[in-house]
């Protein structure tokens, strides 16, 4: 069954934080105060939970101009390569295009350059250091 994703409640974004943390600053080293920023409270949180309700998966959705950005990416290590991010990533379309906003924006970690470019996206310019890992800028049209 592939799986489903869904905008996070308040009551959820406790579970995303923690998946974030194991992510970004426990896996990746990013540091906690840069991992967290304030973009975080306007932004739509969305998340995929596994068969046993676990949030193993989470991505954010903000607007700048016009333009969605999508970023915070996140699946559990344990839980990659079964459809979860695809999933998530699936929310954060629907949402964006909710809002009107068809253009999407994304810093892509080089490593996931290949995940986003299977959900349509296209690298735009040069790679460059973000939070001390390469990233790329990537860029779709919804639908
Ligand atoms: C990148 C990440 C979000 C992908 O999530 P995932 O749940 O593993 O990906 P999915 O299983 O939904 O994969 C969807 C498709 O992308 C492909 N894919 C997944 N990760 C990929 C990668 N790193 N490179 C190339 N292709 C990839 C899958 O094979 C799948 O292809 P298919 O549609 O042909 O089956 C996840 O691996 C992750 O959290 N990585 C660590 C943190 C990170 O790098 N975040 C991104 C910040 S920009």
């Amino acid at each position: 069954m592939r799986p489903a994703g869904a905008v996070a409640t308040r009551a959820d974004l406790p579970e995303v934080a923690a998946l974030r943390t194991r992510v970004f600053v426990e896996e990746q080293g990013v540091p906690a105060e840069v991992e967290r920023d304030a973009l975080d409270a306007t932004a739509v949180h969305a998340l995929a939970r596994d068969e046993r309700g676990r949030v193993v998966a989470t991505g954010r959705l903000v607007e700048r101009g016009g333009v969605a950005v999508v970023g915070r990416m996140a699946v559990d290590a344990a839980a990659r390569g079964r459809g979860y991010g695809a999933a998530v990533l699936a929310v954060l379309h629907r949402q964006a295009l909710a809002r009107g906003l068809a253009e999407v924006e994304l810093h892509a970690q080089v490593s996931a350059r290949g995940f986003y470019e299977r959900a349509g996206y296209t690298a735009v310019g040069d790679e460059y250091e973000e939070a001390g890992i390469a990233h790329v800028t990537m860029r779709r049209t919804l639908p």
